[in-house]
Parts: C-alpha cells; sequence; structure tokens
C-alpha cells in the first residue's frame, strides 16, 4: 500500500512540477510515435542524460540544443569528424564523454541497425559509455521498459524515506538503493516515475534544507517522521 501510495504521489507531483526540458519533448514521455524513426527518442535521452551527468541541467540546455541541430540523428553523429564533436563539447567538461557518445553512436550503427536497444543489461553491456544509470534512463525514458535507476538525486530520496543511515558513497548502500528502485519503479510510466524522483531530489528534497512542505511524499517518508519525534522529545525535556 506505502508502494502504491508513493507510486502516485511522485506521478501526480511530476504531471504538475515537471520541469518543460526539450529532451522531454512530448512532455509526457509516451513511447515512440509512429511518425518518428525507430530509437530517435532513445538517442535525445542518451544525450541529454550525458550532458547531465557532469553538468547542471540549466547549463545543459543550449548545448543539448545545438548538439540536436548539428546532429540530428544517430547516423549524423556516428558520420560526424571527432574533432567536431569535442569542439561542440567545449564548456561542458570532462570531454571523455563526447568521444564515447561519438564512438558509442558508431557502434549502435554497425551493430544494431541504428537503433539503440531498449534491454538496459543490452545497453550498458554493448553500447560504450552506458553505465548502469543511462541504460535505466534510456530504456525508461525512451522505451517506457520498467527500468529503475539510481543517481545521487534518487539515492538522497529514497535514504530519506526509508531512513537509511550509513554511507552513500560504499558499494553496499548503493546496491540496496539500486534493490529498492527497483521494487519501486512505476510499471507503467518508469520513465516519469524515474525522472520525478530525480526531480524531487533536485528541487524539493535537496541536500540542505529540504522543502517537506512542499513533497508529495510526506507522509510516507521516515526520516520525516524522525525529524518530527526528535522535535517533540527536544521539547518534552524542557
Ligand atoms: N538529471 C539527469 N537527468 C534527469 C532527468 N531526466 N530528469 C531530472 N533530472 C535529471
Amino acid at each position: 500500500a506505502s508502494r502504491e501510495r508513493v507510486h502516485d504521489a511522485i506521478l501526480v507531483w511530476y504531471d504538475a512540477h515537471f520541469r518543460k526540458l526539450p529532451w522531454r519533448r512530448d512532455f509526457h514521455n509516451q513511447p515512440t510515435t509512429t511518425d518518428e524513426k525507430p530509437g530517435q527518442r532513445a538517442y535525445e535521452v542518451w544525450v541529454s542524460e550525458i550532458m547531465c551527468q557532469q553538468t547542471q541541467v540549466a547549463t545543459v540546455i543550449p548545448y543539448y540544443n545545438a548538439w540536436m541541430a548539428k546532429w540530428p540523428t544517430i547516423e549524423d553523429l556516428a558520420a560526424a569528424d571527432i574533432e567536431d564533436v569535442n569542439k561542440q563539447w567545449t564548456g561542458l567538461g570532462y570531454y571523455s564523454r563526447a568521444s564515447r557518445l561519438h564512438s558509442g553512436a558508431q557502434k549502435v550503427l554497425n551493430d544494431f541497425n541504428g537503433v539503440l536497444p531498449s534491454d538496459p543489461v543490452v545497453l550498458e553491456k554493448e553500447v560504450p559509455g552506458i553505465g548502469r544509470y543511462t541504460a535505466g534512463a534510456i530504456a525508461s525514458q525512451a522505451y517506457n521498459v520498467p527500468a529503475e535507476l539510481v543517481d545521487g538525486n534518487v539515492i538522497r530520496v529514497l535514504s530519506r524515506l526509508r531512513a537509511i543511515g550509513g554511507d552513500v558513497k560504499s558499494p553496499k548502500v548503493i546496491d540496496l538503493h539500486w534493490k529498492i528502485a527497483k521494487e519501486l519503479v512505476h510499471q507503467n510510466r518508469p520513465g516519469c516515475f524515474n525522472q520525478g524522483l530525480m526531480e524531487l531530489g533536485a528541487t524539493v528534497c535537496t541536500p540542505q534544507n529540504p522543502k517537506c512542505g512542499e513533497c508529495p511524499v510526506q507522509s510516507s517518508c521516515r526520516a520525516y517522521a524522525e525529524m518530527l519525534d526528535n522535535q517533540e522529545s527536544r521539547q518534552e525535556a524542557f
């Protein structure tokens, strides 16, 4: 019951509050429509997620738009000159991300007929530069596959929701979050659910001074309940 409550609350909140980012093209993350080249949305999600990995969303937006204007499809990117690709990345930093997108596009063209696979296990195994997080993002956002994903924002939201202590950088704690994310991911709207978790972490469940009063899952949150308990017992001590 708590699982369904969290599901619904996060989706309702996301539908009302999501930022209208260019890669959220139809704003509801429907699976690929018929007038679209197969895998087109997957390419767009891939580029946006790689750009967002070490760079703030607001900074990424103009880079994303310029990239898509220059290389609208995965074939265009595969055929691009690596010098141009690196030049286009100027200002985003961590240049290996650009060259991995480029070589990844060539691999997808050669081995998958230019269509990124929808299976997150295949994505992670076969495409250079696609790790567990990006595989989950592409599968869920572009193909509606109920794949989970975990990033820094998701870890903060889930660890508060379940009051999980310990070092959030330790492999054991990270692994536990992947397990929880898998249990929790919405089966019908995984892309929106995953983005809702990340968006919640970015805008409400922030590292400092979280806005618990605006949180859609406040009533399910163990960290919030513990904080209230602590306040109460502190008052009783006086
Ligand atoms: N950070 C990285 N990718 C994101 C996404 N798709 N939605 C929200 N935050 C993100």
